[in-house]
């Protein structure tokens, strides 16, 4: 496993704790991580169409804010083209996915751990799709990746921009869906696109998005209600409300000391809201969530590959 390069953060996780213990912790800590063996990770794919709305900082915030609640929690990087989630959290992996794939290194061997025992599985560049490499290599990358299922409560995945065959699959085979988009008119239109993709693809899809960078609650709730009406009346579609972060400016300086905004600035607005929607959402499992037959995410995703159905 490669070792990270750790600035102070130990140090700033204790003064988190500090901090925001008065608030959340007694409430966190009181729910008990799933037992190994007990039931497979749960699946959360955050996707946009548009690139730049903030998935990555998503990612990586609500990590930390599940395994301040006790989670088990594996970030895999997904996006092939543009992998950053390591630069959020300010480690340089030596080795990625791409060396996996490649068959020169095993899984846990490029696995790096993060603050609070976050595994972070770097995406690497290289090749531009995972839909582009040959099915043998796939297939003998989702082997590996299977064995990770057990080892954690969830497994968030960061994808690239842009629909693409694979990010359309990482969907598809995902337990839930998180759209992330802004209010802006680009990014809604891409946010449109693949929901109304993943509509097609798998009707009984759990989608929810989050609104991101508003000024008010008010502009977040008012975007959900034009996605969630034009798919209900042109997809027949539900789309979820999963909330709002508002605009805030510490998320930027968060990036630049890549620190993630959980560790760096707890108590600031983004990192507030962000706590709230994840004890909202992400502590209980929805009852409506798709039946997956009890087979895993990465089952599904090697099905989707050797069917073909991840090259568009
Ligand atoms: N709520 C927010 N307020 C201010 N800036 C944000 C917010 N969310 C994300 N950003 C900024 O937007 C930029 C893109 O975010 P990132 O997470 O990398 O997007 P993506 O992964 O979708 O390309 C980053 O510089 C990040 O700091
Ligand atoms: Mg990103």
């Amino acid at each position: 496993m490669n070792e990270p390069i750790i600035k102070p953060i130990e140090a700033i996780i204790a003064e988190t704790r500090k901090e925001i213990q008065p608030f959340v912790f007694k409430r966190l800590e009181a729910r008990t991580p799933r037992k190994a063996g007990e039931k497979i990770a749960r699946t959360v794919t955050v996707t946009s169409g548009k690139g730049g709305v903030g998935k990555t900082s998503l990612v990586a915030n609500m990590a930390i804010c599940l395994a301040q609640a006790g989670q088990r929690v594996i970030i895999l990087d997904a996006d092939l083209g543009l992998a950053n989630i390591d630069v959020v959290f300010g480690i340089r992996p030596r080795y990625s996915l791409m060396d996996v794939i490649n068959g020169d290194m095993k899984l846990d061997e490029v696995m790096v751990q993060g603050p609070h025992g976050i595994q972070i599985i770097a995406g690497g560049s290289g090749v531009s799709e995972l839909a582009d490499i040959e099915n043998e290599k796939a297939q003998r990358l989702f082997n590996q990746l299977r064995f990770l299922e057990d080892k954690a409560d969830f497994l968030l995945i960061d994808t690239g921009a842009g629909i693409s065959g694979s990010v359309i699959s990482f969907c598809q085979a995902a337990d839930q869906i998180v759209v992330i988009t802004t209010s802006e008119p680009t990014a809604l239109a891409d946010a449109y696109g693949i929901i109304k993709i993943i509509s097609n693809r798998r009707p009984e899809s759990h989608v929810s998005v989050l609104v991101n960078r508003v000024d008010n609650d008010e502009e977040g709730i008012q975007v959900h209600a034009r996605l969630a009406r034009v798919a209900g009346e042109f997809l027949n579609f539900t789309v979820h409300y999963l909330g709002n972060l508002p605009q805030d400016r510490n998320m930027h300086i968060a990036v630049r000391q890549q620190t993630p905004l959980m560790l760096f600035s707890p108590m600031s607005p983004a990192a507030t809201g962000l706590r709230r929607i994840v004890s909202q959402s992400f502590y209980e499992t929805p009852e409506n969530l798709p039946d997956s037959g009890g087979e895993g995410f990465f089952t599904r995703l090697a099905k989707l590959f050797k069917g073909g159905s991840a090259q568009q």
